[in-house]
């Protein structure tokens, strides 16, 4: 702890650590001061000034976000002046927004709503002109109505300095400021990685995913359709918190009850294709570290493709390093082609008959699901994305008292997952889920319970690494006795920025790249329940891993499903079904989102 200042605050005598705000001093001491623009530990700009307050000896009212505290400094946060200003600041704020708060999507969950409710502002004194209203919908993933905009510009430090992108900024200035790609481009003219990031700070309606909960529900309503659903792995530690439970409670068996009320057909799980994205992947790995060792061409480091957000933003940003990224298509892609190959082919239906709903913590997997190259025999592997957000929205829209729900299991034959499976949902998770499997290929032996967990890749820092040497392998992987594999991790895309910079440069020293598009990975997507900051992202982690630890199968390799799927279908891991149904390309994009040759 550094060095402690001696304030007051209404009256009280407070110790405030030394470089803390005013606003962070009252919080640690019970006293709220509202704020808006503000984010912890993301978002200090001091724009809205609604968290004003009265500093004894300075003239002017101040922004207890921006004003760090000082010795002797007494403050007060609720006076006449402080609750009139902010009163004031609330509506001209109001005056130059639409106030569409009944047919809005934040509607009961917008921060400006909830400030006005608090400051008890029952008027707005001030019309005048508005700003001109730009409704960009020209992306799947992203809609962005610039009318609901309050210019507190989270969602520009988030796409600047958090994801290191750059497609948010302000343009323009005074009165004409907007928040937006420059020129005023369509987001699907730029290139914006649609990794959702903004969506999760906006604090109103103005940044939002595409709604995917219409299409689905004509879906459902449709006789004629057969309608399958799977969910990500990161969305049973989250979901619970869209129905007030604490962040980090596990709801799976709810949330498949709750997908079995709504009407869904079957209800997967996409933790079974991630089993087999690791079989697909580990064996893909190993092909490359064969090829290499043996002095044939192929490209290393191997990364990690499962992220869409990455993807696009690789796609754009280093688009002649597009051989590094594994082809794999990502799980939730790879279940929805076996949905309507292998699946359709067992209960006798026509694929054209089936509707595959994919729940994601992701805005980027809407974009994905529109990609030419993720069809098969002519239809898209999977027909909608939600997220977690809308699929809240969804279970409140049909009644579902999810509290009072019991537990149901996913349906198989794709349904059943290992442990390795469930902690994709975590930055980290992938590369340890590959480890477990390409350490027991390549060895012969198997990896005892207490060394699954890769300590040195687990938790939130930006960029992880570890080494995992060899010895004694079996006789087809002699080559790599006594070889030192050295692995990276890294979640949000300016560390992933970094790590291909090296990579870029010929410089990389790693065998294996794991790379998440949001930070945290997917336990923090774009799609995933509001508020989200690093106490939640960990109690979501925390969930993960607890899941992968209560499985009986920890490895990819031994879900038996999984299993009966090569036997009865694939044949064979990097086989032809495989690479028909489950491997994929990549485009070089230029920065318009041209495809460039
Ligand atoms: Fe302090 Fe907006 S919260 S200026």
């Amino acid at each position: 702890m550094g060095k402690m200042v001696n304030m007051v605050i209404n009256n009280k005598n407070i110790n405030a650590e030394e470089g803390m705000t005013i606003l962070e001093a009252a919080k640690k001491n019970n006293i709220i001061i509202p704020s808006l623009c503000h984010l912890d530990c993301v978002h200090q700009f001091g724009s809205c000034r609604i968290c004003v307050v009265e500093v004894e000896g300075a003239k002017n009212l101040q922004a207890s976000c921006m004003v760090t505290v000082q010795e002797g400094m007494v403050v007060r946060t609720n006076s006449e002046r402080v609750k009139k200003a902010r009163k004031v600041l609330y509506e001209l704020i109001l005056s130059d927004h639409p106030k569409d708060c009944l047919n809005c999507s934040r509607n009961q969950n917008c921060e400006l709503q909830k400030i006005g409710e608090l400051l008890q502002v029952n008027e707005c004194r001030f019309e005048g002109e508005k700003s001109k209203a730009m409704l960009d919908n020209s992306s799947p993933s992203i809609e962005r109505d610039a009318s609901k905009c309050i210019l507190c510009r989270r969602c520009v430090t988030v796409c600047n300095e958090i994801q290191g992108v750059g497609v948010l900024n302000a343009q323009n200035r005074g009165f004409e400021t907007y928040i937006g790609p420059a020129a005023d481009f369509p987001l699907n003219t730029v290139n914006c990685a649609y990794c959702g990031q903004c969506t999760t700070v906006c604090p109103v309606g103005a940044l939002k995913e595409k709604d995917s909960t219409q299409v689905v529900w004509e879906a459902l309503f449709d006789k004629n359709k057969r309608v399958v659903i799977q969910t990500a792995p990161a969305i049973r530690a989250a979901l619970g918190e869209e129905f007030g439970y604490e962040p980090g409670t596990l709801v799976t068996g709810k949330m498949v009850t709750a997908l079995k009320e709504m009407g869904f057909d079957d209800v997967f799980d996409t933790n079974f294709a991630a089993d087999l994205t690791i079989i697909e992947e580990g064996n893909e790995f190993l092909e490359r570290v064969k090829k290499v060792f043996s002095g044939k061409k192929a490209v290393l480091p191997m990364i990690t493709s499962c992220s869409p957000g990455w993807i696009k933003f690789v796609e754009h940003t280093f688009p002649d390093e597009l051989d590094h990224i594994s082809t794999c298509k990502s799980p939730h892609m790879m279940l929805g082609a076996l949905v309507k190959s292998y699946y359709a082919e067992k209960i006798g239906i026509d694929p054209k008959d089936i509707f595959v709903v994919s729940v994601m913590p992701c805005t980027a997997k809407k974009f994905e699901i529109t990609r030419p190259e993720l069809k098969n025999n002519g239809y898209p592997n999977v027909d909608a994305v939600l997220t977690t957000r809308e699929l809240a929205k969804m279970i409140k829209e049909a009644g579902i008292d999810f509290k009072s729900l019991e537990d149901s299991k996913f349906d198989n034959p794709l349904g059943l997952s290992t442990g390795a499976a469930d902690i994709f949902a975590a930055t980290g998770g992938v590369m340890e889920a590959a480890l477990r499997t390409v350490y027991e290929i390549v060895t012969g032996r198997e990896l005892p319970f207490e060394k699954l967990h890769v300590t040195p890749i687990v938790g939130l820092e930006q960029i992880k690494t570890a080494e995992l040497k060899i010895e004694n392998p079996i006789e087809e992987y002699a080559f790599l006795d006594g070889v030192t594999i050295k692995v990276a991790v890294t979640s949000g895309l300016a560390g992933a920025r970094k790590l291909m910079e090296e990579v870029a440069r010929g410089e990389s020293p790693y065998h294996f790249i794991e790379v998440m598009g949001c930070p945290g990975g997917c336990i923090s997507g774009g799609g995933q329940p509001r508020p989200t900051n690093d106490e939640i992202r960990v109690k979501r982690l925390q969930a993960i891993y607890k899941e992968d630890e209560g499985k009986e199968l920890r490895k990819s390799h031994q879900n038996p499903f999984v299993l009966k799927l090569y036997e009865e279908f694939l044949k064979k891991p990097l086989g032809h079904k495989s690479h028909e149904l489950l491997h994929t390309h990549y485009t070089k994009r230029g920065i318009y989102n041209e495809y460039i040759e």
